[in-house]
C-alpha cells in the first residue's frame, strides 16, 4: 500500500509520522509512505499536487495541512481558501477516481457558537471567520466529489478543535507567556476540548486501518474527534502552568495569577465560536459496533489527563 502524508512539517503531520512509523515497525511487507512538506509540494500549486498523487499512487491520503492561521485569514482569503478547500478538492477527486481513502481534517469554527450544547456532525454549518469559510467549503467539496457517480473510494473528515501537538499552540504560548509575566488574563466564556494531535492521528488510523494495517470500510462522512470532557481557555491555561509548576519549572505566573476575562475584552480579527463543545457519538458508535474496546477507550480518553502528560514532557525535555 502507498500512503501519501501531506502536512509533515505541522503538529498533526508529525503526530502521524510517529504513529505509522509505530505501527509498520513491525511489518515484514512495510507500506510505502511519502511524508510531504511546503518544499516537496506547495499546495497552492494544483498543478504540482495533481502531478505528486498520479506520480506516487496512494491507496491513502492523509491531508494533515492546512492554511491555519485563523486571524491572518481574514486578509488572505485566496490563499486560505486555495489551501482549504481548493487542494482538498484536488486530494478528494483523486481518492474518489483511484477508490482511495481520503483522511481529511476540519474545525469547531465551521459553526457559530451558538448552540446550547454539542454539535452533531450534521448540525448547520455557520462559520464566522474566513478561515472557518475556508474549511467549511472543504468540507463541503469533499462530500460533494465523494457523492457523485463513478468512484468507489472513502473519506473521513475529522472535526476536532484546540489541537497541540509538535508545534505553536496555545499551550506553549501560555507557558512562555507565564514565564515572562506575573499575571495573564485569559478567556473564560469560549468553551471546547483541548485535542492531542498523536491523539487524533492515533484515533484516525484506529478508523482507517486494521491491526495489520490494511485498510477498513467505513462509512464516508463527517466525524466529530475530540477527547473527553470541555473546558475553557482559561481553565487550559490553568491546568498547564499548574502541571509546568508541579514539574519544578520555574514560572512568574500561577493559577491564581491569571485572572478569567471574557472574550469581548480581547478582540480578534477573527471571531471564535463561544461553543466549540461537539459530540463524539458518532465515532463511538462505529468502534462500539466493532466491537472494540481498546479503540473505545481511547476515545473516552479525558482532554485534561492528556494536557499533563503534554506539559510534564515538555518540562522533562526542557522545552518550557
Ligand atoms: N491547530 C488547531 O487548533 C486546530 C483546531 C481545529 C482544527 N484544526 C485542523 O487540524 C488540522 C491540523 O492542524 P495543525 O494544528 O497540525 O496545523 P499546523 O501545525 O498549522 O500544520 C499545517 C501544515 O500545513 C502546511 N501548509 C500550509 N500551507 C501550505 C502550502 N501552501 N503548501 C504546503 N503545505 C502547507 C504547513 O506548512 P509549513 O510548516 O511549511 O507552514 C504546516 O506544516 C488542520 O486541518 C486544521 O485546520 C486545527
Amino acid at each position: 500500500m502507498n500512503i501519501l502524508v501531506f502536512g509533515k512539517d505541522g503538529q498533526l503531520g508529525k503526530a502521524f509520522h510517529e504513529e505509522l512509523e509505530v505501527r509498520t515497525s513491525a511489518l515484514l511487507a512495510k507500506p510505502l509512505i511519502q511524508y510531504v512538506g511546503r518544499s516537496e509540494c506547495d499546495l497552492a500549486n494544483g498543478v504540482a499536487l495533481t502531478g505528486l498523487l498520479n506520480d506516487f499512487q496512494p491507496q491513502l491520503i492523509i491531508n494533515a495541512s492546512a492554511y491555519t492561521a485563523v486571524d491572518k485569514a481574514e486578509t488572505d482569503f485566496n490563499l486560505a481558501f486555495a489551501i482549504n478547500a481548493r487542494a482538498p478538492e484536488i486530494m478528494a477527486q483523486y481518492a474518489n477516481d483511484r477508490n482511495a481513502t481520503f483522511l481529511h481534517y476540519s474545525t469547531d469554527y465551521v459553526f457559530d457558537g451558538e448552540k446550547y450544547g454539542f454539535y452533531l456532525e450534521d448540525d448547520l454549518r455557520n462559520p464566522l471567520s474566513v478561515y472557518g469559510k475556508s474549511k467549511a467549503a472543504g468540507e463541503e467539496t469533499i462530500a460533494r466529489i465523494f457523492a457523485s457517480v463513478g468512484g468507489n473510494g472513502q473519506y473521513a473528515i475529522f472535526r476536532t478543535s484546540w489541537v497541540y501537538g509538535g508545534g505553536s499552540n496555545f499551550i506553549r504560548t501560555i507557558l512562555r507567556l507565564a514565564k515572562e509575566r506575573e499575571e495573564l488574563k485569559i478567556i473564560h466564556d469560549q468553551f471546547g476540548v483541548p485535542t492531542s494531535a498523536d491523539w487524533l492521528a492515533q484515533v484516525s488510523l484506529n478508523l482507517a486501518l486494521d491491526e495489520h494495517v490494511h485498510l477498513r470500510r467505513f462509512t464516508s462522512g463527517i466525524y466529530h474527534a475530540v477527547p473527553a470532557g470541555e473546558t475553557t481557555w482559561h481553565g487550559l491555561a490553568c491546568l498547564a502552568v499548574q502541571t509546568a509548576l508541579d514539574a519544578g519549572v520555574n514560572l512568574k505566573a500561577n493559577p491564581a495569577t491569571i485572572k478569567p476575562i471574557l472574550a469581548l475584552e480581547y478582540p480578534l480579527p477573527a471571531p471564535r465560536p463561544m461553543n466549540s463543545r461537539m459530540s463524539t457519538d458518532k465515532l463511538h458508535q462505529v468502534f462500539a459496533d466493532w466491537g472494540d474496546m481498546s479503540k473505545l477507550e481511547q476515545l473516552n480518553q479525558p482532554w485534561d489527563k492528556a494536557v499533563r502528560s503534554y506539559v510534564a514532557n515538555l518540562a522533562k525535555d526542557g522545552l518550557i
